[in-house]
């Protein structure tokens, strides 16, 4: 058979990771999946499987952890988006490559792209496939490839070291001082000569079986590993700023549509959706703004990069570049401001001092700011 052949034989898979212990989006994660954290009212878990899916890759295993319920009745069986998902159930997160180890049944001898579930990219990933595809089908077949992008910061991230034709030489975790300023990209497609990668390594200092180890692998047993460079934004969405910086991004290009009930002592300015079922009553909208269905909004002025869930109710506030999900409550107060509120939490205000509040609060939370 051909090499060209394989891709009408054996279309590409996909492997999104959903599962981890996402200690740094604690409390939220205490009581749910940090990929179903929503920015811009919808979960940043679903952004990943509309990018593989626009890059032609319906069939999808899905690695998940303690919060499988909850990730497994977001997804369903994959049919919304036309796709196939498979569960693959990881008892405890112990590394990137040990979710590739547990794949393996679901795997075959497909290539995949792996694609952390928490990670958001500005760029569609169909050329990025595409180049990985064509190159596997040259005299040099590539056995991973992996994407980078150029950081600031790059002792804060997975770093790639570059030969004089572009292919990878080493790989280092955080390194003290950068060789490059190439940072791994949570997006990676390989070959099924990863399976013998993953099985080779031992688990790091940290007790996981890391990705990095196992594209070092490669590298060392003389295998190619390709790269391509990322020009768009890219968030590794683990934490509260990043987050409510890819909530701001994708806000910021968002259609402006008015389905729900706006008054007319109410204001709209900018970019601004209200979806169908909210009611908005003697409140200031200045967008890029979203504010969810059945959501009612009153008396209040909601900011720019605000996302309000669905089922919120506002009253008596000011918010501004925060994500509120759905069913909360938010009454009197004054000013919030970069923060996360989890679900059917309740934020009040029942005495008299007007102050701001940051907060980043979990899931059924009330908290009175007295
Ligand atoms: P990370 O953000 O690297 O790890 P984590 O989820 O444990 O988070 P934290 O550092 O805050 O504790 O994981 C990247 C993605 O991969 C994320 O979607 C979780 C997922 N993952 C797994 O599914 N299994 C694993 O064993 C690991 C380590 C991560």
């Amino acid at each position: 058979m051909c090499v060209a052949d394989r891709s009408v034989i054996s279309p590409m898979k996909a492997l999104i990771l959903a599962g981890g212990a996402g200690t740094r989006l604690r409390p939220i994660t205490h009581t749910s999946a940090k990929q179903l954290v929503p920015v811009a009212n919808k979960p940043i878990l679903f952004y990943g499987i509309e990018a593989m899916v626009s890059a032609g890759i319906t069939e999808i295993g899905v690695i998940v952890g303690d919060t499988r319920a909850e990730v497994m009745a977001a997804l369903g069986d994959g049919s919304q988006w036309g796709a196939q998902i498979t569960f693959i159930p990881q008892d405890a997160p112990l590394g990137l490559a040990h979710c590739v180890l547990i794949a393996r049944d679901f795997l075959g001898d497909d290539d995949f792209v792996m694609y952390l579930g928490d990670n958001l990219l500005e760029q569609d990933l169909g050329a990025f496939v595409r180049a990985f595809e064509s190159a596997r089908a040259s005299s040099e077949p590539p056995t991973a490839q992996i994407l980078l992008k150029q950081v600031p910061d790059p002792h804060r991230f997975g770093i790639a070291e570059l030969d004089a034709n572009g292919n990878v030489v080493h790989l280092v975790e955080k390194p003290a001082d950068p060789p490059t300023d190439l940072a791994l990209v949570g997006v990676y497609l390989f070959d099924r000569t990863i399976n013998t990668a993953v099985r080779e390594i031992k688990p790091s200092g940290r007790g996981e079986l890391e990705i990095t180890d196992a594209i070092q692998w490669l590298v060392d047993q003389g295998h190619r590993v390709r790269c391509e460079l990322l020009t768009g934004w890219w968030i590794d969405t683990g934490k509260l700023t990043p987050l409510l910086e890819a909530n701001r991004l994708l806000l910021e290009v968002i259609e402006p549509r008015i389905d729900g009930d706006v008054d007319s002592e109410s204001s709209v300015d900018g970019r601004v959706v209200v979806e169908a079922g909210a009611v908005v009553r003697n409140s200031t909208l200045r967008g890029p703004l979203v504010i969810g269905a059945n959501a009612i909004i009153t008396d209040s002025f909601i900011g720019p990069y605000s996302a309000i869930g669905n089922g919120c109710e506002v009253v008596h506030s000011e918010i501004e570049h925060s994500v509120i999900m759905e069913r909360s409550r938010i009454i009197d107060i004054p000013r919030l401001e970069d923060s996360l509120i989890g679900k059917e939490a309740e934020v009040v205000r029942s005495g008299r001092k007007p102050r701001a509040l940051r907060l980043m609060i979990g899931d059924h939370c009330q908290i009175d700011t007295e």
